[in-house]
């Protein structure tokens, strides 16, 4: 099938990067939010980052221009009916995206893939709730989503053969490498980095060193580019809480429980760089 035009909903930190993206790669797009409130957030985010990538010299002037020429904006997900592929980056809710997949169901031609961008809900409890369960699979990014090059390509327990090749074919397009998972909470990446991040918050917790040493201690240690408190706070610690509970309920190994200094801090709205504030201060 000839793809068009990408269809993003939601255009929170993932959705703006993955509408990027899409758009980017030649793709037009239509990314859908809750109001317009949202929307307007979601879609000045996404300019700004087409700006920064110019001024880094990412990217020419003119190509971003002609990205953003080619992103439009709803608050209705009727008007998403002439779209040849859904990419949801909604909220991690099971009951939100479930109800979000039943309606795009009916929305949608029959023919149209399905992604979702979850972090760590099934592919199946999705994928169950709508008459073409053959056709949704999890096209799970990484941020900044322009920037990062890995996709995890996600197979439901019913996805066909047909739909991972197409959700590979795109992959390609948007110049992504693309690695293929099992439908299990966390996929390979989380489910290696959520016990690394949230053990990194209760080494901070247990006051055992500096939020800075911790992170400067395996930014230099082990040469990663940056340290897993800053990780956090890039993430968002309510999307770090949100997987760690969904794995901790899944697999039930004390690694995956959530240190108390993380609940309160998303409960306190520290939730990093979005809100400004994390473990670091982002507000200036
Ligand atoms: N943050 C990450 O690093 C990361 C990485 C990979 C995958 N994900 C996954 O991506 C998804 C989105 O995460 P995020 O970090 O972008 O969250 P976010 O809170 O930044 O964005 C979510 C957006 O969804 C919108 N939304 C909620 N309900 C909606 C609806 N019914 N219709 C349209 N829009 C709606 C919200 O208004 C918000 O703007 C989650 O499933 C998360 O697990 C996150």
């Amino acid at each position: 099938m000839t793809v068009k035009t990408i269809g993003v909903i939601g255009c929170g930190l993932m959705g703006s990067g993955i509408a990027e993206s899409c758009a980017r790669s030649g793709f037009n797009v239509i990314v859908g939010e809750l109001n317009e409130t949202f929307l307007a957030s979601g879609m000045n985010r996404l300019q700004k980052s087409l700006n920064r990538a110019v001024q880094r010299h990412k990217l020419e002037a003119d190509a971003a221009a002609a990205a953003w020429a080619r992103i439009s904006g709803t608050v209705d997900l009727q008007d998403f009916a002439d779209a040849d592929l859904v990419i949801e980056a909604v909220s991690e809710n099971l009951e939100l995206k479930q109800s979000l997949f039943k309606t795009l169901d009916a929305v949608l031609r029959p023919d149209v893939i399905i992604a979702s961008n979850t972090s760590s809900i099934s592919i199946a409890a999705l994928a169950a709730i709508t008459q073409r369960p053959h056709k949704v699979l999890g096209m799970h990014f990484f941020n900044p989503v322009p920037v990062m090059q890995l996709l995890e390509l996600v197979r439901g327990i019913l996805t066909s053969d047909e739909t991972m090749a197409f959700a590979a074919a795109i992959g390609a397009r948007l110049g992504k490498t693309t690695v293929v998972a099992k439908d299990s909470p966390g996929f390979i990446v989380n489910r290696l980095l959520i016990p690394f991040l949230i053990d990194a918050i209760r080494v901070y917790e247990a006051g055992l060193a500096s939020k800075e040493d911790i992170d400067n201690g395996i930014k230099l240690g082990l040469a990663h580019p940056m340290g897993p408190l800053t990780l956090c706070d890039l993430v968002g610690l309510d999307t770090t809480l949100a997987v760690a509970d969904v794995l901790y309920e899944e697999y039930g190994e004390p690694r995956f429980k959530a240190p108390p200094l993380l609940r309160q801090m998303v409960a306190a709205a520290l939730l990093g760089r979005k809100s400004g504030q994390g473990f670091y201060d982002y507000s200036r």
